[in-house]
C-alpha cells in the first residue's frame, strides 16, 4: 500500500530564545492573551474571583477550576469562533487557594476547616465552558447551559468489566456502578465522535490504607499508616474522633466494619480510570471506562480510523519504570457513529468491550503488544489466570498484571498523540532520575533529560517497529547526553504534553520538574516540529537522528515556576489554547505577556492562553 502524499507544510516562525520573566514569551508575529484563569465564574451561583482568597467552596464548585492541564476544544456547529472547552484541573495551589494557605489545628496538626477542603476538591476536576472570540478575544459565557464543573466529589458512572463487581461496592454504590468524583486529571484524549476524554493520574495519594494494604494497593501506592496522611490531609478532621464520620472520611480506606458496605475499603477501587465525558450535554453522566485499564493515567490517543476495522488507543502510565498500554475495541469502526449524538452509548461501544495490551519493546526497533488476559502467558510460566479471577480482577491491578507478562518498563510515559498523516504514534517519556538499568527504549541511565519514542503498529499482527525520535538535553551538554544534537534554539527538558495538529506539526510541551542544566536557562516551553515528511517510500517511519532535529523550534516559553500542558486547535487552525499551570507570580494584571513588576507578589491563577497570529492566519506556519 502506498503512504498517504506527504503535504507541503512548513512550520513558519522563527525559534524564539530561552526565557525565564513572569511572563509568557511567544514567536514573533503571534499574540497570547488569558483566558478562562482559576476562579472564573461559570454561572451567577459563584462570586467574581477574589484576590485574597476568600472565594467559597459553593464559589469554586461554580468557577474554573485550579492547575489547567489537557484539554480540548469542540466546535458548535463546525465554528471557530464558538464552542465548548473543556480543562482539566489537575490539582491544587493550597497557597493561592486560601487566603493564607491551608489552615491546620495547631495541637493536632490536622486540618481543621471543611469549607477548605470542600474548596479544595471543588477546585479539581474539570471544567466545561462555552467560549466565543468576540471582538479579537476569546471570552467566557457565563451562564449559558453547557457550563458545569465535574469535581472530586461529583457522581459518576462505572462502565466495563468492573460496573458492578464486588471491588466497587461500597456504602455510596451498593450496586457497585457508580463512584464519588474523578481527579488528578492530568492530561487528556478525545474520540471520533465527540466526546472528551479525562485521566485520573495522581489519585492514590488521595487515600490511606492505615491496615494491610492489598497487593493492588501496594503496586499502584495507596498511602499506608506509615505515611501518616494522604496528599492533603482530607481523611481526618481536627476534632473528628477517628470513628466519627464525615463527608471525607471516604479517603481513609482502612478497614473499620465487617464488609464494603460499612467501610471504605473499597473507595479508590472506583479511581485510577479513563472518563467519558459529552461536553454537549450538561445532563449526561460522565462515565468511568475500566476498560481501559486502572493505573496512574496521563493520557491517551486514538490510532487513525479504519472503516470495518478496531479502534486502537494508546496510554502512558506516568510514574518511574512503568508501563505503555493499548486498547483494542472489539467493535469495529463505523464512521456514521461520529455523527450520532447519543455519544455515550457510542462510548459504550468501543470502550467498554475490547483487549488490553502492554508494550514490550525488543532489540532493533521491533516490540510486541502483550494481551492482559486470563490466558495469557506469564513471563516465569503459566497464565494470568492463575493469580487472577477474572478480567475485573487484571484490571483492578493492571500494573501488577502487566509485570507479569514481561512489559518493558519506561521512564515515566506520559502523552501520547497520533500523526494524522502517517499514523504513526508518540509517547513522551518525561524523565526518570531513579533508572539504573538501562534497557532498549529507555537507554539513559538515570534519564535526567527525557525522551520522545514512537512507533507504527503492524497490520493484523501484536507487532510493533518502533524508534527513539528526540531526546530531551542541554546543548551543551557532552555527546553522550545531547545524543539529538539540540541546539540553543531548541534545547529542552523533560517533555510531557504532546499532541500533533490536525496538519501534521507535533507540538511538544516540557514540565522540567528538576533538571537543572536546562531549567537555569529556560523556563518550561513549547516546540513544534514536523515530522511526517520524514515518511519514506515505504510509509515506515524513518529513523530521526540527524537533520530534522534542526526544524526543532522553539515557539512558546511560559512565566517562571509554571509548566506548560494541554493544546487544542480550532477547526481552521487559527486560533491555539495552551494552559500554564502552577505558575509562581502571573498573571500580572491578566495580561499574559506583561511581566510582574519586580518584587510584587500576586496571588497566582493557572489559565488557559489563547494564541492567535497577528496577521489572522493559521498558527505555526
Ligand atoms: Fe501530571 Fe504526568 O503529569
Ligand atoms: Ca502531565
Ligand atoms: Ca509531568
Ligand atoms: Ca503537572
Amino acid at each position: 500500500t502506498k503512504p498517504d502524499p506527504i503535504p507541503e507544510l512548513k512550520l513558519g516562525f522563527s525559534s524564539i530564545a530561552c526565557a525565564k520573566k513572569d511572563s509568557v514569551v511567544v514567536a514573533k508575529g503571534y499574540s497570547a492573551q488569558v483566558l478562562a484563569p482559576w476562579g472564573t465564574p461559570l454561572n451567577d451561583m459563584a462570586q467574581e474571583w477574589l484576590s485574597d482568597g476568600s472565594n467559597t467552596a459553593l464559589d469554586q464548585a461554580n468557577s474554573v477550576g485550579q492547575n489547567h492541564d489537557g484539554m480540548h476544544f469542540y466546535p458548535l456547529n463546525g465554528s471557530s469562533t464558538d464552542g465548548l472547552m473543556c480543562i482539566n484541573h489537575e490539582y491544587i495551589q493550597q497557597e493561592a487557594l486560601h487566603p493564607n494557605g491551608a489552615s491546620v489545628d495547631p495541637i493536632s496538626g490536622l486540618r481543621n476547616s471543611a469549607e477548605e477542603i470542600r474548596k479544595e476538591i471543588n477546585a479539581h476536576g474539570i471544567t466545561v465552558v462555552r467560549i466565543s472570540l468576540l471582538a479579537g478575544e476569546w471570552r467566557v459565557i457565563k451562564n449559558d447551559p453547557h457550563n458545569r464543573r465535574i469535581t472530586a466529589a461529583t457522581e459518576l458512572q462505572i462502565a466495563g468489566p468492573l460496573s458492578g463487581h464486588a471491588s466497587l461496592i461500597t456504602p455510596f454504590s451498593p450496586k457497585g456502578k457508580r463512584a464519588r468524583g474523578t481527579s488528578n486529571n492530568c492530561g487528556n484524549g478525545f474520540t471520533p465522535w465527540g466526546t472528551y476524554l479525562t485521566c485520573e493520574e495522581n489519585w492514590p495519594g488521595y487515600f490511606i490504607n492505615r491496615d494491610t494494604r492489598s497487593e493492588q494497593q501496594i503496586r499502584i501506592g495507596i498511602k499506608k499508616k506509615d505515611d501518616k496522611h494522604t496528599k492533603y490531609s482530607w481523611e481526618d478532621l481536627a476534632g473528628d474522633e477517628s470513628e466519627q464520620e464525615s463527608e471525607f472520611s471516604r479517603f481513609n480506606i482502612t478497614p473499620t466494619g465487617n464488609n464494603s458496605l460499612e467501610d471504605y475499603r473499597n473507595e479508590a477501587n472506583g479511581y485510577g480510570y479513563i472518563v467519558e465525558i459529552d461536553p454537549h450535554d450538561p445532563q449526561s453522566v460522565a462515565v468511568k471506562r475500566t476498560a481501559l485499564g486502572r493505573f496512574r493515567h496521563e493520557g491517551i490517543a486514538y490510532g487513525k480510523l479504519k472503516e470495518g476495522h478496531s479502534l486502537s488507543c494508546y496510554m502512558g502510565h506516568d510514574t518511574n519504570n512503568e508501563y505503555l498500554y493499548k486498547f483494542v475495541s472489539e467493535a469495529l469502526w463505523d464512521p456514521a457513529d461520529a455523527e450520532r449524538t447519543d455519544r455515550l452509548t457510542v462510548g459504550q461501544k468501543y470502550m467498554d468491550t475490547g483487549t488490553l495490551y502492554v508494550a514490550r519493546f525488543d532489540e532493533e526497533g521491533k516490540g510486541v503488544w502483550l494481551p492482559l488476559t486470563l490466558d495469557s502467558p506469564k513471563q516465569e510460566g503459566g497464565t494470568l489466570g492463575d493469580d487472577f479471577d477474572s478480567l475485573a480482577d487484571i484490571i483492578l491491578n493492571t500494573a501488577g498484571a502487566a509485570d507479569r507478562v514481561g512489559a518493558t518498563p519506561m521512564d515515566r510515559p506520559e502523552w501520547t498523540t497520533v500523526d494524522p498523516i502517517t499514523g504513526s504514534v508518540y509517547l513522551s517519556l518525561t524523565n526518570n532520575k531513579a533508572r539504573e538499568e538501562p534497557n532498549i527504549a529507555n537507554p539513559r541511565a538515570p534519564n535526567d533529560f527525557g525522551h520522545i519514542i514512537r512507533w507504527n503498529d503492524v497490520d493484523g499482527s501484536d507487532e510493533f517497529s518502533w524508534d527513539i525520535f528526540v531526546f530531551g538535553a542541554p546543548s551543551d551538554g557532552a555527546n553522550d547526553i545531547n545524543l539529538s544534537g539540540l541546539t540553543e534554539s531548541n534545547e529542552f527538558a523533560c517533555p510531557d504534553g504532546l499532541s500533533f495538529d490536525a496538519r501534521g506539526i507535533l507540538w511538544v510541551q516540557t514540565d522540567n520538574s528538576g533538571s537543572m542544566e536546562v531549567k537555569d536557562k529556560t523556563n518550561d516551553q513549547m516546540l513544534a516540529v514536523i515530522p511526517s515528511k520524514l515518511v519514506d517510500k515505504d510509509g515506515k517511519a524513518d529513523i530521526i537522528h540527524g537533520d530534522n532535529q534542526a526544524e526543532l523550534r522553539r515557539f512558546f516559553v511560559g512565566p517562571n515556576a509554571c509548566e506548560i500542558t494541554g493544546l487544542t486547535f480550532t477547526p481552521d487552525q487559527k486560533n491555539c489554547f495552551l494552559n500554564i499551570q502552577h505558575p509562581g507570580n502571573w498573571p500580572y494584571n491578566m495580561d499574559a505577556t506583561a511581566e510582574t513588576p519586580e518584587g510584587q507578589i500576586i496571588r497566582p491563577r493557572s489559565a488557559t492562553v489563547f494564541i492567535r497570529k497577528d496577521d489572522g492566519g493559521e498558527i505555526g506556519v
